[in-house]
């Protein structure tokens, strides 16, 4: 088991657009595996890379069941005409949630760490979650999608969140072959 640093609000990563995985190896299977053991630890339904400082697109989900699932190269799409109302969170913006309205219901494809096809169905928190953790791969977030009234709340808690004056950190280059944009 390897729980890592989940990265905050201010860590430039954050706001970074993802690079798509190219290689499907044992590297890319342990971090499907740090990201799933972070999660868990962190009580999150979601996690994307760039929130463990890895700019690659590649995320995991806590499915209808429960259980872990990932998603790498992900394309979401059709989504619903169908709205949802619901309040979300983020782990990079520990302790805070806010109402944002979402499609109710959205198709993803991608791959497995193997590098075969998946797609994913989602509705509800899964279609949620999706989406929001899509959005990570873009450097887009939850925030980013509040509208203007919730936005200036958000704003407001986030000034006065104990994390939010932590220094922040910059990307470092690894020399990792892979994750060789800062981790
Ligand atoms: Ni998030």
């Amino acid at each position: 088991m390897s729980v890592r640093d989940i990265r905050l609000l201010g860590d430039p990563v954050l706001r970074t657009v993802a690079d798509p995985v190219a290689t499907f190896d044992r590297e890319l299977r342990r971090l499907v595996d740090d990201l799933a053991d972070t999660m868990r630890e962190a009580g999150g339904v979601g996690l994307a890379a760039p929130q463990l400082g890895v700019s690659l697109r590649v995320f995991t989900y806590l499915d209808d069941s429960d259980e872990v699932g990932h998603l790498i190269n992900p394309v979401l799409g059709p989504f619903s005409e169908d709205m949802m109302d619901g309040e979300e969170g983020c782990l990079s913006l520990p302790g805070l949630a806010f109402e944002l309205r979402r499609p109710e219901r959205v198709l993803a494809v991608g791959q497995n760490a193997h590098g075969d096809p998946v797609t994913v169905e989602g509705s509800g928190i899964l279609s949620r979650c999706l989406q929001h953790e899509t959005d990570h791969l873009d450097g887009i977030l939850f925030i980013d999608r509040l509208d203007k009234e919730t936005k200036r709340a958000a704003m407001k808690a986030i000034r006065e969140a104990e994390w939010a004056n932590e220094p922040k950190p910059t990307v470092k280059v690894s020399p990792h072959p892979l994750f060789g944009r800062g981790r």
